[in-house]
């Protein structure tokens, strides 16, 4: 007897979406796109003795006109330059013909990897050379991602393009500790272009810019519960997008880009992992997840941040990398959210200074001049803002850098000190005015208020939809909204303004000729190698930054405000009972607008040996990295 009948049961609809699927190839994880980005035409039986799984076979792509001869060193260098391929994608090899009755398949060997079969196909839309998964049921061409542990703990999701404007979830997974799997495609697929200067580098993004069809969390998780994905990309990422950037996922910050000590202050998110030195020093705020990724993953080429106190260069001198403040006002910060709107700045953290300018040029339009391939003429006077001397080793290393410095432009280094100048300046309108007390609060309260229309909406919508509740915020930017509350925006933006009128025109002007671009270049100490480790309990509660420092002249003033790593100075850690090795930092500044100037002297500085490219890794030289 029938216990049911299926004639009385409504129909049941069920939606059922691939969203790809992981592999391992030679013990290697790999994520199968959901997409696919061509159909084939193969010989029948070409596909005889492939190995597959659910129906997928590990295929690659020749590059069109590859003669047999050529195989062997064709795979060779796939192998050497992307880290997707492997010989696992040779078992089947795709060589694109124009003759339909003409589709043949046969044996070669392929040098170190045994024999293999070539078979030609055809289809209609050309298909990019490279590693792919082909589905054996319908012909169709899948790409091929590696899938990597965020063993640093930096990413918040890891993404996959649609390519049609939207991005979803990248779902896989590689065994980890509470860590994410980020997929990255192979880099065979892209050839830079003159219209996509950045064809298939791999970028990921802090999680305050929006991408279309994903949820932004701004480091606060009733945030990322409360509101629906975005359905727009900022214009600062699409630009990249467009450039041929491949994102491939958000990034931690500490909570709303407010800066937090790890671990204490990073209560709704964990901090992500330095990975120099002993690994337990606190990777810095707001863009941690950047300056800590960049350091740790050769997969992954850079980091958008924004910086708006220091929240790309200290990270990037933390984490050993380079950094950069732009200038102020170079890109919409539209879908951004912002911390103080006449602050923030948006700009990347990177290992290599050429791929900078590319990234800026792409990012900044027609408000960043590169000089990557023109002659600069570099300003020759130097100045120093509380530079240290060189008793200690990362003073010895910065004045060292300073002497090379000068000694590769033919310049001078001379000392500013920043107050008696204002004070000193006979042009200077407001030199009457107390330098230290115009200038103490300016910055907690552009900051402190700065979130203002940001969080009424947030705690407004928050509260129509939990019965008048509060969402938590962390106690780092609590504490900082809360002490800026009684004070004037408008006389803080005042003074920045006479800040930045006074610097700009008094100090640091910037000079006709574009291929000088600066008057001088000031010099900072950007990071010192100060022992920060994240396993501390003697951390005062969060308080306002008042005073002023060296790194404010760029915030005040818009000008841009480079990190570039120069060296490491050795450290007993008493964590790990060993010397451990800590990156040192100098901050570089020129006239509003040289951006470009300072990415090429980065440049130039690596070509001369003064700068190093910095390594991923426990050390910059790329040592292993302490677990
Ligand atoms: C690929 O096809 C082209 C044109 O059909 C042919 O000239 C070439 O020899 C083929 N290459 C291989 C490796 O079979
Ligand atoms: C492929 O590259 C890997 C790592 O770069 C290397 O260990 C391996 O020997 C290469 N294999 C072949 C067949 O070239
Ligand atoms: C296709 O095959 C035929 C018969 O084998 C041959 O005559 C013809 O030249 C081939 N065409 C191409 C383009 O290789
Ligand atoms: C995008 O979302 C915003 C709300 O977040 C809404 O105001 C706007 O109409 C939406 N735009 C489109 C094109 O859907
Ligand atoms: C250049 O900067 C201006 C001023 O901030 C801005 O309005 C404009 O959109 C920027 N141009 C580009 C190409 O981003
Ligand atoms: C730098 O100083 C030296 C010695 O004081 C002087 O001879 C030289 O002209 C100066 N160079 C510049 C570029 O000012
Ligand atoms: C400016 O104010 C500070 C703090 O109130 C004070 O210590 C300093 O002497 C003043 N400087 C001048 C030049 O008056
Ligand atoms: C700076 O502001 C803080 C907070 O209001 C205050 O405690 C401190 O005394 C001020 N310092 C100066 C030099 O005015
Ligand atoms: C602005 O400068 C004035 C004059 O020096 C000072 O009294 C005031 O405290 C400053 N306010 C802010 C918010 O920076
Ligand atoms: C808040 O929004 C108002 C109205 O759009 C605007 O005038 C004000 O500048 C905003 N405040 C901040 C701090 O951005
Ligand atoms: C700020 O002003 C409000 C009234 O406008 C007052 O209730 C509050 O106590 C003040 N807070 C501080 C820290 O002075
Ligand atoms: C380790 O060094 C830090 C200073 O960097 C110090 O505060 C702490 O007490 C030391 N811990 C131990 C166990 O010695």
């Amino acid at each position: 007897m029938r216990l049911f009948s299926l004639v009385f049961l409504p129909v049941c609809a069920a939606s059922i979406t691939s969203t790809g699927s992981t592999i391992l190839l030679n013990n290697v994880p790999y994520y199968i796109s959901p997409h696919f980005v061509g159909n084939i035409a193969l010989e029948a039986h070409a596909l005889d003795n492939i190995d597959s799984v659910s129906g997928f076979a590990p295929v690659s792509v020749l590059p069109l006109g590859t003669q047999p001869d050529d195989i062997s060193g064709v795979f060779t260098s796939c192998n050497a330059t992307d880290d997707v391929f492997q010989p696992g994608f040779s078992q089947l090899i795709l060589n694109e013909t124009q003759s339909l009755s003409n589709l043949t398949t046969q044996k070669v060997e392929v040098a170190g990897q045994g024999t293999s079969t070539v078979a030609s196909y055809t289809t209609k839309s050309r298909v990019p050379e490279g590693p792919y998964l082909l589905d054996k049921t319908t012909s169709n061409l899948h790409q091929a991602y590696r899938l990597y542990d965020d063993f640093a703990g930096t990413f918040t999701e890891a993404l996959l393009d649609n390519n049609d404007g939207t991005f979803q979830v990248l779902s896989a997974k590689v065994a980890s500790s509470a860590t994410l799997s980020i997929g990255v495609p192979s880099r065979l697929y892209y050839k830079p272009s003159k219209e996509r200067p950045l064809a298939g580098v791999r970028i990921a993004v802090k999680d305050i810019f929006s991408l279309a069809g994903v949820k932004r969390s701004n480091g606060n998780r009733a945030w990322y519960h409360l509101y629906p994905p975005s359905n727009v990309t900022a214009v600062a990422i699409s630009r990249l997008i467009e450039a041929g950037a491949v994102i491939v996922g958000t990034q931690k910050l500490s909570q709303f880009a407010t800066s937090e000590v790890a671990t204490v202050d990073w209560v709704d998110y964990h901090s992500p992992f330095n990975p120099r030195g002993d690994g337990y020093q606190d990777p810095s705020s707001s863009s941690s997840g950047a300056g800590a990724s960049v350091a740790s993953y050769d997969w992954l080429d850079a980091a958008v941040g924004t910086d708006t106190g220091g929240s790309i260069r200290s990270p990037a001198g933390v984490n050993g990398v380079f950094g950069n403040r732009a200038s102020h006002g170079l890109v919409s910060l539209d879908n951004v959210m912002p911390l103080s709107e006449p602050l923030d700045t948006a700009g990347f953290l990177v290992r290599d200074p050429a791929l900078w300018d590319k990234l800026q040029t792409v990012m900044y339009g027609s408000n960043y001049t590169s000089l990557a391939s023109l002659q600069p003429k570099y300003p020759v006077n130097i100045m120093t803002v509380s530079y240290p001397d060189s008793s200690t080793k990362a003073g010895r290393l910065l004045n060292d850098f300073a002497t090379a410095l000068a000694k590769f432009l033919g310049g001078n280094v001379s000392t500013l000190d920043v107050a008696s100048a204002w004070t000193r300046s006979e042009t200077n309108l407001h030199a009457n005015l107390n330098f230290t007390e115009s200038f103490n609060i300016t910055y907690p309260v552009l900051t402190g208020k700065g979130q203002d229309n940001l969080t009424n909406q947030f705690f407004a919508d928050y509260a129509s939809l939990h019965d008048g509740r509060r969402p938590f915020v962390n106690p780092s930017p609590l504490a900082r909204w809360a002490w800026a509350a009684n004070y004037s925006w408008d006389e803080a933006l005042q003074n920045k303004t006479m800040f930045a009128n006074w610097f700009n025109g008094q100090i640091l002007p910037s000079v006709n000729d574009p291929l000088q671009c600066s008057s001088s270049l000031i010099l900072y100490a950007g990071k010192t190698g100060t022992q920060a480790p994240r396993n501390r309990y003697d951390i005062a509660p969060p308080s306002p930054f008042t005073g002023f420092s060296a790194a404010r002249m760029s915030v005040f003033s818009g000008c841009p405000d480079f990190i570039y790593p120069v060296g490491e100075v050795s450290k007993f850690s008493n964590l790990t009972n060993h010397d451990e090795k800590l990156p040192v930092a100098v901050g570089i500044l020129a006239a509003k607008g040289c951006d470009g100037l300072l990415a090429r002297l980065a440049m130039d500085l690596v070509g001369e040996g003064i700068l190093k490219i910095p390594q991923v890794g426990g050390s910059m030289s790329g040592e292993p990295i302490l677990f």
